[in-house]
């Protein structure tokens, strides 16, 4: 089992109690259908080191598997699709760098059980950009990385023409709070609409995302 407490400092500091896994799967299945819809949308503000995610994500693959097992391309696609639809973020970076890589094994440890040797190193490496975008190390509350101060951009990912993906980048904050819309502006330098991307980006073969990490991070 888990441990659900890392120290008393960080429960004193962040609150960081961690939900055990029947709680987790008791919460989740309040929500059921929409935990086993491939694409359905779930973003946690606090995710700690994911134990909602990784059940999330869990509970995803299981339906690729059972509707798409036979044929690794179409699997890979699907996956991608789960994954991409996953978000979460914390504020202790170590928790977000955690998360992230716990829901990169799931999704390694049963893409390499189903398909071993014929496993591709693209897909992989597009699973682990898709999760360095979506899982990001911020402070919830004002919206920013809790150092740079940054704004947290949270990327949507959208399937085109079956193996394409349109990526459009957007603040976190407009995307809760009405408010902050006044001061976003767009490229003519209107005030942009709250659905208005921050960044848009070409169309890429789902299995070319994170080619050129540097200039997509
Ligand atoms: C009670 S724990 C829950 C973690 C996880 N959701 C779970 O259920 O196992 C709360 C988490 O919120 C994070 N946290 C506290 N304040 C936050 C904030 N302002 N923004 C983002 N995360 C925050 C902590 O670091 C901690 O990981």
């Amino acid at each position: 089992m888990q441990k659900q407490v890392k120290s008393k400092r960080r429960v004193a500091e962040h609150g960081e109690v961690f939900t055990n896994e029947r709680e987790v799967n008791a919460m989740l299945d309040l929500v059921k259908q929409e935990t086993e819809r491939i694409e359905s949308r779930f973003l946690e503000p606090a995710c700690g080191n994911g134990n909602f995610l990784a059940e999330v994500l869990r509970r995803k693959l299981k339906v690729v598997d059972a509707r798409y097992g036979k044929s690794q391309s179409e699997w890979e696609r699907y996956a991608v699709i789960a994954v991409s639809s996953i978000y979460g973020v914390d504020i202790l970076e170590d928790n977000a760098l955690e998360c992230r890589d716990r829901l990169f094994q799931i999704f390694d440890e049963q893409y390499t059980r189903l398909f071993r040797g014929d496993c591709n190193d693209a897909c992989r490496r597009s699973i682990r950009f898709i999760f360095e975008r979506n899982i990001l190390w911020g402070d919830a509350l004002d919206f920013t990385n809790p150092v740079s101060k940054q704004p947290i951009v949270f990327s949507e990912w959208s399937p085109v023409n079956g193996s394409m993906i349109k990526r459009r980048d957007f603040m976190f904050k407009f995307l809760v709070q009405k408010t902050f819309q006044t001061s976003l502006f767009n490229d003519e330098g209107d005030p942009a609409t709250i659905d208005e991307p921050v960044k848009d980006y070409p169309l890429v073969h789902f299995l070319e995302l994170g080619e050129d990490v540097a200039s997509e991070l």
